[in-house]
């Protein structure tokens, strides 16, 4: 695998191989099994997978933990190796961002609920750099984790309104053994914490049975899942919401359990909404 760090550098690496299809992992790096469930689909499908490694200052609010965010190239870049990408796409944030910078992608409406609503700003950060990358590398599919299922519709709908031309595929969110998703931030999370946090993926799971049980009753699998939540008074809930994007329907949650913030999602339907 090779790593590279510039616009340049990593067109001139993909010039050859553009008679094959090329698949990207945007990533910011601190990876475990849910970023090796991506790296393993796009090596399934592509010829060849690039993974972006790049915490992206524009998706963080000033009062979060951009400077704390776990960092460890060396760490990431063998687990990238191990799982089949080919070349890693590192660059500094003065190569994403240069000096004079101003051009942001606003996606409007879908990006202003729940996470948007939580964190203003972050969306526009999330697209920006996502459209830098696609422009960048040109790859014919992207590759998303559906526990940033919010994320996926914001990426979706700018790919349609802009006709960038990526395929955006969806892995499932990876879980560990009491329902917690794999998630970065789960770092951050002491032993005991983390067991605070598992109360997150038990609750969707509750909100998910009373969705199947009253299809279509948005208010039962909600205040299901915010029950789950209300019985663990060492986390505070920013949100569970039954939201809809697109074509998509998911149970929501975020919550906070000591100074780290995490999410999670379930899918209930996806098409057309019940009639
Ligand atoms: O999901 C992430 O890790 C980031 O939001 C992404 C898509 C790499 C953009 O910085």
């Amino acid at each position: 695998m090779r790593i590279v760090r510039s616009v340049g550098e990593v067109r001139a690496a993909l010039a050859p191989l553009r008679g094959g299809t090329v698949g990207l992992v945007p990533t910011m790096g601190a990876y475990h099994d849910g970023h090796l469930s991506l790296f393993r689909a796009a090596r399934a499908e592509c010829d060849t997978v690039v993974a972006s490694l790049f915490v992206n200052p524009t998706q963080f609010l000033a009062s979060e933990d951009f400077g704390a965010y776990p960092r460890d190239e060396a760490a990431d870049a063998t687990l990238a190796a191990e799982s089949g990408v080919d070349l890693l796409y590192a660059p500094t944030v003065d190569e994403v961002y240069p000096a004079g910078f101003q051009t942001h992608v606003e996606v409007a409406g879908l990006a202003e609920l729940l996470e948007g609503a939580h964190r203003p700003g972050h969306f526009r950060g999330v697209a920006t750099v996502c459209l830098k990358l696609f422009n960048t590398i040109h790859p014919d599919r992207a590759y998303f984790g559906q526990k940033d299922a919010q994320q996926v519709a914001v990426v979706q709908r700018l790919v349609r309104d802009l006709d960038v031309g990526v395929e955006v595929v969806v892995v499932p969110t990876v879980r560990d053994a009491t329902g917690l998703a794999l998630s970065s931030r789960n770092a951050y999370l002491s032993p005991e914490e983390r067991e605070v946090a598992a109360a997150l993926g038990r609750a969707l799971t509750a909100g998910a049975s009373a969705w199947r049980a009253h299809p279509g009753d948005a208010a039962a699998a909600s205040a299901t899942a915010r029950a789950v939540l209300a019985a663990e008074p060492r986390l505070t809930v920013d949100y569970a919401e039954v939201a809809r994007f697109d074509s998509i329907t998911v149970l929501a949650g975020a919550i906070r359990v000591g100074r780290t913030r995490l999410i999670d999602n379930v899918v209930l339907d996806e098409g057309d909404p019940p009639a």
